[in-house]
């Protein structure tokens, strides 16, 4: 397989596959590969010509030191498993330098409002470095069309965002969450909870399913005290937030309105690992 470290060979290989006709399907992540992920690559396999994989653990996303060091880093394990998917898929794990060059700074944006809900709230200039990264890999790699997982559901809708404001030529395409068998939903993260966490976790999906149960006969506000109680009671999860919010512009909400779609959010600490996890409501 063919890993690509720069962005001027990256970009070479990129203009001939054009010229030759070929689409190209992108998956941005920043590595430790899980089957989320491979489910991604999967779906832009089927849609396009090559697929491109980006591994980069981007600086300007992280707003805690500790966080960004401690970010699994898997690169080997990584291409294995990509290598199993089939000669098509192709990896660009640049270096921080060839994305950043020595200004290691987001650019700042605006995405509508869409950045200031839920993770806006508790993790400053975080979308700024999301779509600081994205919008220089779109423009690296150039594809066709982008895959992102609605785990980071916020996250999907400010990169879409980002492209329609940028005008840029990629369809930015949701897919839906990969996850375990007891419900957790996949993420990178996963891999740094211990086996008694892990199975704990499976607490936010199964309350979120309850949650949605209840959104059916109760207010959004009612619905959102009663999961606050269930976490007050959970030995191990601490909630950070539960919110339930309109998916036309992420607002958050207390009472529900016909005709409107609505999704639950959840973000929760465990072992010190911060997890995130939502699911559509109507
Ligand atoms: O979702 C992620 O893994 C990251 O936020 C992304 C989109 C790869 C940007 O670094």
């Amino acid at each position: 397989m063919i890993i690509y470290d720069t962005q001027n060979t990256l970009k070479a290989f990129v203009k001939a596959q054009k010229l030759e006709g070929k689409t190209i399907g992108f998956i941005p992540t920043m590595g430790a590969l899980h089957k989320g992920h491979l489910s991604l690559v999967r779906n832009a396999m089927t849609d396009n010509d090559i697929v491109f994989v980006s591994i980069f653990v981007n600086p300007t996303q992280f707003g805690n030191a500790t966080d960004l060091e401690k970010y699994p880093r898997t690169l080997d394990a990584d291409v294995a498993l990509l290598k199993t998917l089939g000669k098509n898929v192709f990896v660009y794990a640049p270096s921080v330098t060839d994305i950043y060059n020595s200004d290691i700074n987001a650019e700042k944006f605006s995405f509508d409002g869409l950045e200031f809900e839920m993770e806006g709230k508790f993790r400053t200039g975080h979308f700024d470095g999301v779509g600081t990264i994205v919008k220089r890999l779109f423009e690296i790699v150039t594809p066709d069309n982008a895959y992102f997982g609605e785990k980071d559901f916020q996250q999907l809708m400010i990169i879409k965002k980002l492209a329609s404001k940028y005008k840029l030529p990629v369809h930015v395409i949701g897919c839906e969450i990969f996850r375990e068998a007891s419900g957790l939903a996949m993420s990178s993260r996963n891999q740094r909870l211990s086996d008694h966490a892990k199975k704990e976790s499976a607490f936010i999906y199964k309350t979120l399913l309850e949650a949605k149960k209840k959104f059916g006969t109760k207010s959004a506000l009612k619905v959102k005290e009663w999961v606050q109680n269930q976490f007050n009671k959970h030995p191990l999860l601490t909630l950070e937030y539960v919110e339930i919010a309109n998916i036309k512009n992420l607002k958050t909400t207390k009472r529900k309105s016909k005709n409107e779609t609505y999704r639950i959010f959840i973000a929760a600490f465990i072992e010190n690992i911060r997890l995130i996890d939502n699911i559509a409501l109507n």
